[in-house]
């Protein structure tokens, strides 16, 4: 209950969580059973997500994971995330399905295609929880997607506000008191 009293609304609630990992996991299931890939997570934000999707998976697979953090703003280079945790293994020849919570402007996603492009990859696709199409400066569009939401900015189910909240079993808004004097004037900024 503490954090729940620090929740405006819910977006995604547990039950459908549960469905949209169903689902997700029919379709990859379908498209990846004979190509035993690696599933590479992107820390730190795909961890309960990931957790629960692979459990539907019944299907030979790995686990990899990375850990970037995008630079906003300046110059739009081809790879503009810093890793701060690589892949622990050779991605070359091998299908690759990159586990991510949320795509807001596709920078994350495009850099670390790339990148895994670049290594010999045989193929990348992605599968994200949730999608911020409306968030996009690089065109891009996942494999698979969990649910399309508007412009808000969630937290839970692995999405943080400061590192805090990701341990919130669904995905929901912060309530306006919640953010920094800074934030807020940002949240509001983006509403309009
Ligand atoms: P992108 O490079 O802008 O697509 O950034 C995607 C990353 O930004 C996600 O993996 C999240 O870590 C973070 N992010 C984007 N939107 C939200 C949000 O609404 N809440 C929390 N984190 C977000
Ligand atoms: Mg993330």
């Amino acid at each position: 209950m503490v954090l729940d009293k620090e929740i405006e609304k819910k977006v995604v609630d547990q039950a459908d969580i549960k469905t949209i990992i169903k689902r997700l996991g029919k379709e990859v299931s379908k498209d990846y059973y004979d190509k035993y890939p690696i599933l590479v997570g992107l820390l730190k934000g795909c961890m309960p997500f990931m957790g629960d999707f692979i459990k539907v998976l019944d299907f030979h697979l790995e686990l990899g994971f990375m850990d970037v953090s995008s630079y906003h703003g300046g110059v739009q280079s081809h790879i503009d995330v810093r890793i701060e945790k690589d892949l622990s293994m050779p991605v070359r020849d091998r299908h690759i399905l990159i586990v991510e919570d949320i795509v807001d402007s596709g920078r994350t996603l495009h850099a670390v295609i790339e990148l895994l492009k670049q290594r010999g990859a045989k193929s990348v696709q992605v599968c994200t929880l949730l999608d911020k199409p409306s968030g996009r400066k690089i065109p891009y569009s996942p494999a698979y997607i969990g649910k399309e939401i508007p412009n808000l900015f969630v937290v839970g189910y692995g999405l943080d506000y400061q590192e805090r909240f990701r341990n919130l079993p669904y995905v929901g808004v912060l309530k306006p008191e919640v953010y920094s004097e800074e934030d807020r004037i940002l949240t509001n900024q983006s509403d309009t």
